[in-house]
């Protein structure tokens, strides 16, 4: 898959491009030719302009220049962990698709390595497209990607498989392809829509000692996670049955497919099923370029997956993000017992300010993933590797916030910070009784924006905020008066004053968060502009781009808007320092 993403936040500030005038965007995947063509004036410009670029993130991953989409391969060897991605050599918008590479001992700090996979073979001619690592037995790493094998409109897909060329490198630097690539070809016979067969997942063996994959793919509209078995991982026979599907999804890109422990955080083998183990599946709908998952059972003997009763088959149902992010994947980190999730965080600026600025796309800081007690859903914390870079520490101390309050958090650098704020609500008597019909959280955020009071919000913490608050983005909650005595909690993120520039994407996301405010705290992390609400039931990643709230001017408060007052029981920020990525 390519075209994908999440958060971010630029400032563009110039017009040098405006008389390209408006880019054509076509569906999946577009081309934008004339951009390409002119590559090397590009790089003039971006290595130049490095010291005026107010959007580039401070420790967030991303190559100095040109475009990077999803995550691919990231895996743990020999105590080093590999990012590879999606990468355009050649520009700041899709295109020339290779796999680049970079390495790191703390997911924080990167080192670049030489591109590991690029076209240099028929089954891959047109593009290296996304793919997953697998550890074989003695842990030997291997990597299934996708190869393209003729040009645009078709696009034709096949799975191919690359093995490192020195096992003694810890970095990995050389890749050998594996010489009778393809593995895996969409023919007549096994009916698969070679436009719509891609992104290869991390393999698992079966107590048969039989290899399984999936890949993603569709049937008119109904996604699919389509099953390839082999002894040896080079020879692959498809399954008569998808592991899983779901109708009128569309095409599954970059699906997943791992194992959750029901007995506490720690993650476990992709191979690991028994009686302390559901599964997981991830989809990401290339239709609505919103990712969901579902939990539920492995049939080992039927070999396919049964999300659990009453789970929701669409982008409506449980997502990792609410927000932008998207091509997401996971690993299991064995030396640290832990799950980690990758997510691509595209742009929402114009393509002409992404070719001004020289890039496009970030990843977001890795997440630790694994499930609730409840069972119900996933939890996500950014790895506590981060904590590295927080500095110095600013401590508020409990306070009430009387309903339209607004305090400022100095003392911290408010563009590159890590936030923990908590609240507690002590009288529920007037909150706004929430209509039935209101199930869709994004639409009730965009509806009752961080400008609409009620009773109880919307109080949270304004980012990225200009002094006179033209700019900022507001991460909120909202409580309402549910059925039966209970009480929800709306979380919201609101962009539409993040920037004066309009040629941003400034949509509004929001989520359901699955916390009771009778008993518990309502907790919101922040690391400017990923969200986790309630200790990670509920994340938002946004990209913003303020013109005006950049470097020292920008500020940070904590609000109550709403009429009635809220506890801000605690509060602590850090200034956040620079990772060092390249
Ligand atoms: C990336 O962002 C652009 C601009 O906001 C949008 O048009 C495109 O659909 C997004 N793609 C994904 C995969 O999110
Ligand atoms: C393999 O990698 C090791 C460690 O970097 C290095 O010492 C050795 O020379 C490499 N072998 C070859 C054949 O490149
Ligand atoms: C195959 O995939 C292509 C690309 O998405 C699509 O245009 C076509 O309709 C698909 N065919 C079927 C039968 O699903
Ligand atoms: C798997 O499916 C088979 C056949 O329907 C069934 O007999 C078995 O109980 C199932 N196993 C589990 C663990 O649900």
């Amino acid at each position: 898959m390519a075209n994908h993403s999440c958060f971010s936040l630029f400032l563009l500030v110039s017009l040098l491009l405006a008389g390209h005038g408006v880019l054509h965007l076509e569906a999946s995947h577009h081309v934008y030719q004339h951009l390409l063509e002119s590559t090397s004036d590009h790089e003039t410009q971006s290595s130049s302009a490095s010291s005026s670029q107010p959007y580039r993130t401070g420790y967030h991953f991303q190559p100095p220049k040109n475009w990077m989409n999803d995550p691919n391969g990231p895996m743990i060897y020999k105590g080093i962990y590999h990012l590879f991605y999606q990468y355009n050599p050649k520009g700041a918008v899709w295109g020339n698709i290779v796999w680049a590479h970079s390495t790191s001992t703390d997911l924080i700090n990167w080192t670049p390595h030489n591109h590991a996979i690029y076209p240099s073979q028929p089954s891959d001619h047109y593009g290296c497209w996304s793919g997953s690592a697998t550890m074989l037995p003695g842990g030997k790493p291997v990597i299934l990607y996708t190869g393209i094998i003729d040009p645009k409109p078709i696009n034709t897909q096949v799975q191919n498989l690359v093995v490192p060329k020195n096992l003694s490198d810890p970095y990995l630097r050389e890749w050998i392809k594996y010489p009778n690539n393809p593995l895996m070809s969409p023919t007549v016979e096994n009916q698969i829509n070679g436009s719509s067969f891609r992104d290869p997942t991390t393999a698992w063996l079966g107590h048969d000692n039989i290899w399984r994959v999936i890949i993603g793919s569709k049937i008119h509209r109904k996604g699919l996670a389509i099953l390839y078995r082999s002894r040896d991982f080079k020879k692959w026979t498809k399954a008569k049955h998808p592991l899983h599907s779901a109708k009128n999804t569309g095409m599954w890109e970059c699906p997943d497919f791992f194992p959750v422990s029901t007995t506490g955080q720690n993650g476990i083998d992709t191979s690991m099923v028994g009686p302390n183990v559901k599964h997981v599946v991830k989809a990401s709908l290339d239709d609505t370029k919103h990712e969901y998952y579902t939990i539920g059972t492995y049939n080992i003997t039927l070999d396919r997956y049964f999300a659990d009763k009453g789970s929701v088959e669409s982008d409506l149902g449980l997502r990792y993000d609410y927000g932008k992010f998207y091509a997401s994947k996971t690993f299991f980190d064995h030396e640290k017992n832990r799950r980690i999730l990758w997510g691509w965080i595209n742009e929402s600026s114009s393509v002409a300010d992404d070719v001004k600025k020289g890039w496009s796309g970030i990843q977001a800081i890795p997440r630790k993933i694994w499930l609730d007690k409840s069972g119900k859903q996933l939890l996500q914390w950014p790895v506590v590797e981060i904590e590295k870079l927080r500095g110095k520490q600013i401590q508020l101390p409990s306070k009430i916030l009387k309903g339209g309050s607004v305090i400022e958090v100095s003392g911290v650098t408010a563009v590159q910070a890590d936030i923990e704020i908590s609240f507690e609500i002590s009288d529920f008597k007037k909150a706004e009784i929430l209509d039935p019909s209101w199930t869709n959280p994004q639409l009730l955020c965009s509806q009752k924006s961080a400008s609409v009071k009620s009773a109880l919000g919307p109080f949270g913490l304004l980012t990225l905020a200009s002094k006179d608050l033209q700019e900022y983005t507001a991460v909120f909650f909202r409580i309402f008066k549910g059925q039966q005595g209970k009480y929800v909690v709306l979380m919201c993120s609101d962009q539409s004053r993040s920037s004066l520039n309009d040629d941003n994407d400034k949509t509004t996301y929001g989520a359901f968060l699955n916390v009771n405010p009778l008993h518990e705290k309502l907790s919101l992390r922040s690391l400017v502009m990923e969200s986790f609400g309630g200790d990670g039931k509920a994340c938002i990643t946004a990209r913003v781009y303020p013109t005006l709230a950049t470097g020292k001017d920008a500020h940070l408060y904590a609000f109550n808007y709403g009429t009635e007052k809220v506890k801000l029981s605690s509060l602590s920020a850090w200034s956040m320092k620079k990772a060092h990525i390249y």
